[in-house]
C-alpha cells in the first residue's frame, strides 16, 4: 500500500519594500499564483498595511489565496524566496550604478531579518544597482552563491523580444533574444544567438518579405538599454514590467522548473570572469542558480561583456572596498 503523500507545504514569497516595485511583484505573483501565499513587508506600516488590504480586497479574483504581511520581519516567517527591492530609486536621468552605496546601506539593514526569519530562502534582489548588490548580499549575507541572484536582464531581454516581436510581427514568446551583463548602461543584445522562431535574426534580415536592417536593430537596442530612463521621465519609476519579470523568476525557482532565465549571479570563472555577477543565461530552479551557461559568443560580444563586467567590479570596489 503506497503512503499517499500529504499535501504540500505551501510555498512563501516574501517581498521586502512596499513601494511601486514591491507592490507590482507581489501584485503580479498573486495574479500569476507564482506562490501560494505572498508576504509584504516594509518599515513603514500604514504604507505596508494598506498595500497588504488593497491587494487581499481583490482576493477572490487571483490565482493565490493568501497575501499577508506588515512591518515586523516575523511576516517574512518560513519563505521559500525574498524578493528585496527596498531602497532609492534613480531620479530622471541618474545611472543605476549611482545608488550603488545608498542601497548597499539599506541592503545591510534588511539582511539580518532575512537570516533570523528566512534562512532558508532564496534570495532575489530587485534592488538597483542589482548586479552590485548581488555580490554585496551574498559576501555581507554570507549566502551560498547558488542562493542569491538578482532579476538582471530578465526585463531587459523582455523590453528587447517586444521590440523585435513588434518589427517583425511574430509573438514574443517565439522570439529568443537576451540583453547580458550589467542591468544597466553597459548591457548589451547577444545578436549572434538571437532567433526569431528556429532562424536566427540575421537570416530574418536575408529574407526579402521582411523589411528590416542592422540599424534598425541598433536603435531597438538602444531603445531597451534606455528604456528605463524614458518611463521614469514620464511617470518616475518603472513598475509593472518589473513586476510580472520579478514574478516569472519566482515560478522557475518555486516549481523547479530548470527554466534558462538570464538572471544575474556571481560568476565562478565563465568566460575569465569570478567575483562579480551580471546577466548571462542560467538555468534557475529550486536551488536558485543551478548552472550558468557559459554561452559562446563572438570577440566582439565578449570585449563587451569583459567591459560590462568591469564596470560592475569597479562598482563593487568602491561599495565594498
Ligand atoms: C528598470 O530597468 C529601473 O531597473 C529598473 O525598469
Amino acid at each position: 500500500m503506497h503512503a499517499i503523500p500529504g499535501p504540500a507545504r505551501p510555498s512563501k514569497l516574501s517581498v521586502i519594500g512596499a513601494g511601486g516595485v514591491g507592490v507590482a511583484i507581489a501584485y503580479a505573483a498573486l495574479i500569476r499564483g507564482s506562490a501560494d501565499v505572498v508576504a509584504l513587508h516594509d518599515l513603514n506600516a500604514a504604507k505596508v498595511e494598506a498595500e497588504v488590504l488593497d491587494l487581499a480586497h481583490g482576493t477572490q479574483f487571483l490565482a493565490s489565496k493568501h497575501v499577508e504581511g506588515g512591518a515586523d520581519p516575523r511576516v517574512m516567517e518560513g519563505s521559500d524566496v525574498v524578493v528585496i527591492t527596498a531602497g532609492a530609486k534613480q531620479q530622471p536621468g541618474e545611472p543605476r550604478l549611482a545608488l550603488a552605496a545608498r542601497n548597499a546601506d539599506i541592503l545591510k539593514s534588511v539582511l539580518p531579518g532575512i537570516r533570523e526569519h528566512a534562512p532558508d530562502a532564496i534570495v532575489v534582489l530587485v534592488t538597483n544597482p542589482c548586479d552590485v548588490l548581488t555580490v554585496v548580499a551574498q559576501r555581507e549575507g554570507g549566502l551560498d552563491p547558488a542562493r542569491v541572484l538578482s532579476s538582471g536582464t530578465v526585463l531587459d531581454s523582455s523590453r528587447l523580444r517586444w521590440r523585435l516581436s513588434e518589427l517583425v510581427q511574430v509573438d514574443p514568446r517565439s522570439v529568443h533574444a537576451l540583453m547580458i551583463g550589467e542591468h544597466g548602461d553597459s548591457e548589451f543584445p547577444l545578436w549572434s544567438r538571437a532567433k526569431i522562431g528556429p532562424m536566427l535574426v540575421r537570416e530574418w534580415m536575408e529574407d526579402d518579405r521582411v523589411r528590416f536592417t542592422g540599424a534598425d536593430l541598433d536603435r531597438i537596442a538602444d531603445e531597451v538599454v534606455h528604456a528605463a530612463y524614458r518611463i521614469i521621465e514620464g511617470k518616475g519609476a518603472t513598475s509593472s514590467a518589473i513586476g510580472v519579470s520579478s514574478a516569472r523568476i519566482v515560478e522557475a525557482i518555486l516549481r523547479d522548473e530548470r527554466a534558462v532565465l538570464p538572471v544575474s549571479s556571481i560568476l565562478a570563472g565563465q568566460h575569465g570572469l569570478s567575483g562579480l555577477a551580471l546577466s548571462l543565461p542560467t538555468i534557475v530552479g529550486r536551488g536558485g542558480i543551478e548552472r550558468v551557461l557559459e554561452v559562446p559568443m563572438e570577440e566582439h560580444e565578449l570585449a563587451r561583456l569583459h567591459a560590462s563586467a568591469e564596470t560592475i567590479a569597479a562598482s563593487v570596489r568602491s561599495v565594498m572596498g
